[in-house]
């Protein structure tokens, strides 16, 4: 065999081992044990095979942003919640998990600014058409195609990631999905995106903006990228996984069998061995913070699975030559609060509660409205009849940039009984123009979550990993061919 491949390069790739010049890796660190975290575990494992040790490093729980509240006995999504028809990455896990998914039931919505209703869905479809076209002419139509059309190309990275093509920077990979028009996005606000491509600003007042506040807790002033994506969390076919979204974590991570080993990372040093009769070896030294008390251990490959800076992943880069640099990573506050009550329809300008019949309720923005949206839900376990209106007393999931007063759960709800409240470092804090952070900080020290300047998504955590893998992967092996390849979806869709 090692002749054959010598002889014949087309078929390198089916002999590997026998024409790398270097073993596999022993030891490999995930630091975080979040949808990246555990996914990379998954994509590390599949990559390199079973002789390597993989551990996981997790300060908290399993999960990280995906995690749920109880409330009188029910668990409920209180972070990252709906999961797009097209993800596949998240799409395959549940399928390979053999988990099951819940489609969330819908409810109607309406838009408010603080005001009034300025648009309320109607449970005829036809009647929203009309609305919609009354309201916004050809603006919502437009915008689906606008939103395809970026879709499109993103979903060009599963057919690089299906033939094992990584990139070492966020730029690279986003450019060769969308070109420079990707990276105009990054550069410009959903705001100014939409206005040059000719949106009303109506339009994205009273449409666009309510779903960046859902969404990102944030305004029209987010850039065009991650306006783009939230636009397309707004599209029909949303799910979420039975039991939890968390589940599809703690299932990567079993399947990789890697083992989770619980602690703070407080710093990382590159160091080197030598090995008798041998080249010297360049490890990685993780120190990390236990219940009891500062250990640590070397790893010939890193993966950081959690947002750098000082108040999220609070990790000290010791003795790298040329330094880390630190980058800027500001991340949105939102607060998750859980109500189960009965709304206070005035609050709304409904005085007659019989008449209000909203199961979610979107906001403009309005400096003198205290919550980004609001909406009823049903807990994780349910698989949820549809279409099903809104009991009068109901769980409610607030969302809102500060913990709300009893004063202003006494205006929203006219009575309630219980309250649970999950403040996140929830996602970037959005600007123009988005610079992306690194994937390769060193030889074999890699971030995730660069990518989540673009947008965060539980499937950008997933497409973050997989890269992050593969690149791993390459480099390890000096494949130098398969990183940073453009223009290779057009080539791949023939192979195929
Ligand atoms: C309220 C809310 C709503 C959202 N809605 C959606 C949605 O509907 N759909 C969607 O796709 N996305 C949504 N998101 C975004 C989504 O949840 C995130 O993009 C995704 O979960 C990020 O996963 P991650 O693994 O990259 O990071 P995290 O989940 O943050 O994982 C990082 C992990 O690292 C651990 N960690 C941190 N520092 C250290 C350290 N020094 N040592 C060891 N461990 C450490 C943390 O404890 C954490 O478990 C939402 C997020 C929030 C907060
Ligand atoms: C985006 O802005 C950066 C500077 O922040 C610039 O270097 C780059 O060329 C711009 N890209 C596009 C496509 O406009
Ligand atoms: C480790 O954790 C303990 C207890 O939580 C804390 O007091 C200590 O300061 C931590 N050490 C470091 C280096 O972070
Ligand atoms: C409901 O909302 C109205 C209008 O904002 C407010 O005056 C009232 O105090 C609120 N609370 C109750 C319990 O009605």
């Amino acid at each position: 065999m090692p002749g054959l491949c010598r002889l014949l390069p087309l078929l390198a790739a089916l002999c590997p081992p026998a024409l790398s010049l270097r073993h596999g890796p022993s030891r490999i660190a995930v630091v975080g044990g979040g949808i990246g975290g555990s996914a990379a575990a998954y994509f590390l494992r599949q990559k390199f095979g079973h002789g390597v040790q993989l551990h996981v490093l997790e300060k908290a729980v399993v999960g990280g942003r995906l995690d749920t509240l109880d409330m009188e006995g029910s668990a409920y999504e209180a972070g990252g919640s709906v999961i797009h028809p097209l993800n596949l990455h998240m799409k395959h896990f549940v399928k390979e998990l053999g988990l099951s998914v819940a489609s969330p039931q819908g409810s109607l919505a309406g838009v408010y600014n603080g005001e009034e209703f300025v648009f309320e869905e109607s449970s005829w479809s036809f009647i929203n058409l009309l609305k919609l076209l009354w309201h916004y002419g050809l603006n919502p139509l437009r915008m689906s195609m606008w939103v395809e059309d970026i879709l499109d190309k993103f979903m060009r990275i599963y057919r690089y990631q299906m033939h094992d093509y990584a990139f070492s920077s966020n730029e690279r990979l986003l450019h060769a999905l969308g070109g420079d028009d990707f990276a105009r996005l990054l550069n410009q606000s959903i705001d100014e995106a939409m206005q040059k491509a000719g949106f009303s600003q109506k339009f994205i007042n009273q449409v666009v903006c309510p779903a960046m506040r859902v969404n990102y807790g944030q305004g029209v002033a987010i850039n065009g990228f991650v306006g783009a994506v939230s636009l397309a969390g707004a599209q029909s076919g949303l799910w979420s996984v039975k039991g939890g979204n968390k589940l599809v974590c703690s299932g990567l991570i079993y399947s990789s069998k890697a083992e989770v080993i619980p602690g703070t990372v407080v710093s990382i040093e590159p160091k080197t061995r030598s090995k008798r009769g041998g080249d010297p070896v360049k490890l990685y030294e993780v120190t990390y913070n236990t219940s009891s008390g500062l250990t640590g251990d070397t790893y010939d490959i890193v993966v950081i699975a959690a947002p750098l800076g000082r108040k999220m992943a609070d990790i000290t880069f010791r003795n790298f030559d040329p330094p880390i640099p630190e980058f800027r990573n500001p991340y949105h506050q939102t607060v998750t609060t859980l109500v189960h009550g009965r709304l206070n329809t005035s609050f709304f300008g409904y005085r007659d509660p019989q008449a209000f019949h909203f199961g979610a309720i979107f906001t403009t923005d309005n400096p003198k409205l205290f919550i980004n949206s609001l909406g009823v839900v049903s807990p994780v376990g349910d698989t949820g009849t549809g279409g099903k209106l809104p009991l009068p007393s109901a769980v409610w999931k607030v969302f809102s940039n500060e913990e709300l007063t009893k004063e202003q759960l006494g205006l929203l709800f006219s009575s309630y009984d219980s309250v649970k409240v999950k403040p996140w470092l929830a996602y970037p804090q959005y600007s123009t123009p988005e610079k992306l952070p690194p994937i390769v900080l060193h030889e074999q020290l890699y971030y995730l979550n660069g990518l989540e300047r673009a947008a965060s998504a539980m499937e950008m955590s997933a497409i973050a990993a997989r890269n992050a893998a593969l690149l791993a992967f390459h480099r390890w092996h000096g494949h130098s061919a398969s990183v940073d390849q453009e223009d290779l979806h057009e080539k791949l869709k023939t192979e195929l």
